[in-house]
């Protein structure tokens, strides 16, 4: 049994391309989260008016609901340009350093993965983001000084799927924070809209429908399966994505009528079957199924698992619920495994 998921729907470094020429650009285009939006149009409308920067953000949600588009939306808003790092690929406080001080007056620096900052780096950003100021240390040992440098005004827009393990101190010195939820279906049968005109593909509406039926609540599966509809519709059809073309390739992909695929299912079977229906520890499942850390299984396959009512997680660990069990078609059986 295939416990991964498939491979032709799995982020590669060919969605990239695709991303960036389907990412919206503006607000108005940005589909969905209507009070995201509506908090966001106040404070850039505020800021534009006032001759200030915007409000140093912070985004939170799983993969693939929209978090590095709405950072380089908001840039593209205030009209100015937006540097991106990835938090794990700063490893030296000079690294920030050297970007901080570089940036132009009212740039936007996107940190990716923010709760991935090594707390040295962490700590520079305190000053940085709350009085525009960076304390760099010259020379070592009893010689050493501290140097203040003054920062131009900027915006730190840092994105996270983990919340939680934020530190309380970053955590506080954003402005705003704003968590982006799981799409609503007709949200994703726009979004499907978009995309096809982007791609030049025809489709017809049933076709988004049934697409956005499948996105698991996330504008980056829908993209996804769009494309393999695309192909599937050049191939077997007339290139038109009708709703039968949009079924019958998303079968082939072994992705279920609520969107869930061979990883989701594994992992529900295990929780239900080997575990009977917990409550048991996210490194015990991931080790059942082969999957390292859990990681991913925490990012991608539980916030929709939660989202449907098919999983709770409790202090005592993973429990599955009645929904889970009609979904596989089993009885819960007769209490926990262990004790
Ligand atoms: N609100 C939205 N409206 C339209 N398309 C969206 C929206 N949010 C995300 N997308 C699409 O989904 C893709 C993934 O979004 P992205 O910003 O990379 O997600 P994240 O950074 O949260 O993982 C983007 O390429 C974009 O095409
Ligand atoms: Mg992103």
């Amino acid at each position: 049994m295939d416990f991964h998921r498939n491979p032709d729907l799995d982020a590669s470094e060919r969605d990239e391309g695709f991303e960036l020429s389907l990412r919206p650009q503006r607000l108005g285009e940005y589909i969905g989260q209507e009070k995201v939006k509506a908090r966001l149009e106040i404070a850039l409308l505020a800021a534009r008016k006032r001759g200030d920067v915007l409000d140093h953000v912070l985004l939170f949600g799983p993969p693939g609901l929209g978090k590095t588009t709405l950072a380089h939306v908001l840039a593209n808003e205030m009209g100015n340009p937006c540097k991106v790092i990835q938090a794990p690929a700063l490893e030296k406080k000079g690294d920030l350093a050297a970007i901080l001080t570089n940036l132009e007056e009212g740039e936007f620096l996107f940190i990716d993965e923010i709760h991935r900052l090594p707390p040295a780096i962490e700590e520079l950003l305190y000053a940085a983001m709350e009085d525009r100021k960076l304390d760099i240390l010259i020379g070592q040992g009893p010689s050493a000084q501290t140097l203040k440098v003054d920062l131009r005004p900027f915006t730190l827009v840092g994105a996270t799927t983990r919340a939680g393990l934020l530190s309380k101190p970053l955590h506080d010195r954003f402005g705003m924070v704003h968590r982006l939820d799981f799409y609503s279906r007709s949200d994703l049968a726009v979004i499907a809209d978009r995309s096809a005109r982007v791609l030049r593909v025809e489709m017809a509406p049933e076709g988004a429908e049934a697409i956005a039926r499948r996105s698991r609540g996330t504008p980056r599966i829908c993209n996804r399966l769009l494309r393999r509809c695309r192909d599937f519709a050049e191939v077997k059809g007339k290139g038109v994505i009708t709703e039968d073309i949009a079924t019958a390739c998303l079968a082939l992909h072994e992705v279920d009528e609520l969107g869930l695929d061979g990883l989701d299912r594994a992992y529900l079977e295990a929780l239900c079957g080997k575990f009977r229906g917990g409550p048991v520890g996210l490194r015990t499942l991931a080790a059942a199924l082969g999957e390292n850390e859990g990681d991913s299984l925490e990012d991608l396959v539980e916030p929709y698992l939660m989202q449907i009512g098919f999983l709770d997680r409790t202090l005592q660990g993973r429990r599955a619920t009645e929904n889970a069990y009609a979904y596989l078609g089993i009885k819960p059986s007769a209490g926990p495994l262990f004790g």
